[in-house]
């Protein structure tokens, strides 16, 4: 059935007015004013703000880590994405040193096939280059849609690359059209810390914080916005924390080197002091790289604002406090890194941000969903409001309070980072192609309608397949 959205404010990366929004099969087919109802639900939006549905670039769903998996899966996790007003996840595909990346993205595609209530995608982690694995890339890219390759430079023999690794895939990924992430922190240093503060007897969570000093994260960021320049490639840093790594990205762009960077809810509005906290709670804010000194936090505001950093991921990889975060009860290494964030990052950079006068409005958009859709290839199919294009659309209140907690959230876990944080401004309502998902702020989608999605080339544009003449 038609639907018609009247009485928003229409805000995309670029505009802000009011119009009404005509939907019919899934995509946006007429924005204009006072559009005739006839034969079409009407959804009143009277107050609200009409985003592009967001787009989470940095999800961990279903994932195995830290000697468990992540609670939240493709349902869950999708599920509290919606609530939270997001309408596309871009999850990582782990991959096996040794085992073709096919077998990989097989798995990741039974975890999410049928599960998710919205629209994803995937990028997928390099271990390893060998003529095996790029022998394999083409096809990962062409035939799966597959335009963004994963490096870690820490975990140490778990993820991490090394450095020929890192500078390979950067060539593979000019070569083809993919757009490489690295999660920049200096593993064999970390470890070296890690392993002395253990000999010490230093064993509570603080330690993961003071054995990964924002340093390492410099230098690593450095490192490889300098192999991208060699490569003449293209880089995207996750989750950025500190103001170390903000410069080795200004630093690189400043010198044209094509690098991006992402930061995260909790580097934001959360700080080391955390990890300071009694009864072992600390180990709900062990994240890599970890919380930083508060100072951090305005330097990483000035980056969205300047435009030095470019995007906000929620990096969701949730565990339980009681069950998983505490297999480090005794040793902080082992306490499964990440945290629960899907559902509030979009209400934390709203509130946080624009409510704060921190970012503008239209930033907010760009920051939340536009230019993920963009680096990601999936613009103008997603990451916007425009003719054409997938109805996927959050109705926003900016009015309302609210305080984030665990008792009310959608995630799978049982705590939540925020705890007690009060924001202003919501999702009310969410529309994924066209079908609500969230309606009047509960859950009315279903279970596995979400649709796995192919991404452009890096650089490269998506046509919209129902309008040809979108030409953006
Ligand atoms: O602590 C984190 N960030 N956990 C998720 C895995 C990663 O490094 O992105
Ligand atoms: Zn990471
Ligand atoms: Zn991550």
């Amino acid at each position: 059935m038609k639907k018609v959205i009247k009485n928003g404010t229409i805000v995309t990366a670029t505009d802000i007015y009011d119009a009404d929004v005509l939907i019919e099969n899934g995509v946006i087919s007429l924005i204009g004013e006072n559009l005739s109802t006839q034969g079409a639900e009407v959804v009143d939006a009277k107050g609200c703000y009409i985003f592009p549905g967001g787009i989470d670039p940095h999800t961990h769903l279903e994932m195995p880590f830290g000697g468990t998996v992540t609670k939240d899966d493709f349902e869950t996790g999708t599920i509290a994405a919606a609530f939270g007003g997001t309408t596309t996840v871009i999850d990582f595909c782990i991959t096996e040193k040794g085992e073709p990346l096919k077998n990989a993205i097989e798995t990741w595609h039974a975890k999410s096939k049928n599960k998710a209530v919205i629209d994803y995608g995937f990028h997928l982690m390099i271990g390893e280059v060998n003529e095996a694995v790029l022998n394999e890339l083409p096809t990962v890219i062409e035939d799966e849609g597959i335009t963004s390759f994963k490096v870690f430079m820490a975990y140490k023999n778990v993820f991490q690359a090394d450095d020929e690794t890192l500078f390979r895939t950067l060539i593979a990924a000019k070569d083809l059209g993919a757009l490489v992430m690295v999660h920049a922190e200096n593993g064999d240093v970390v470890d070296y810390l890690t392993k002395k503060a253990l000999e010490q007897g230093n064993t509570d969570p603080i330690y993961h914080a003071l054995t990964r000093p924002p340093e390492i994260e410099g230098e690593a960021t450095g490192r490889a916005a300098t192999f991208t320049g060699l490569a003449n490639s293209q880089l995207y840093v996750v989750h950025v924390s500190c103001a170390d790594a903000v410069r080795k990205i200004a630093e690189a762009r400043d010198n044209g080197i094509d690098v991006w960077g992402e930061t995260c809810p909790q580097y934001l509005v959360l700080d080391q002091t955390y990890l300071e906290r009694p009864n072992f709670e600390g180990a709900k804010y062990v994240w890599s790289p970890p919380l930083r000194e508060k100072w951090n936090q305005d330097v990483l505001w000035n980056a969205l604002k300047t435009g030095q950093l470019q995007t906000i991921g929620s990096d969701q990889c949730s565990f339980d406090f009681k069950g998983q975060k505490d297999l480090g009860k005794d040793d902080f290494s082992k306490i499964p890194n990440g945290g629960p964030i899907i559902e509030d990052r979009i209400s934390i950079l709203f509130s946080e941000g624009v409510k704060k006068g921190r970012i503008t409005l239209n930033q907010f958009v760009d920051i939340t969903s536009t230019r993920s859709a963009k680096l990601f290839g999936l613009y103008p199919k997603k990451g916007t409001i425009a003719v054409g294009v997938d109805a996927d659309i959050v109705i926003f209140d900016p009015t309302v309070d609210r305080t984030i907690s665990a008792e009310t959230h959608h995630m799978a876990v049982d705590y939540n980072a925020f705890e007690g944080m009060k924001v202003t401004g919501e999702p009310v309502t969410v529309l994924s192609r066209g079908e609500f998902v969230i309606r009047d702020k509960k859950f009315v989608g279903k279970i596995g309608v979400g649709q796995y999605l192919k991404r452009a080339k890096y650089g490269e544009r998506k046509q919209t397949e129902e309008d040809n003449t979108l030409k953006i």
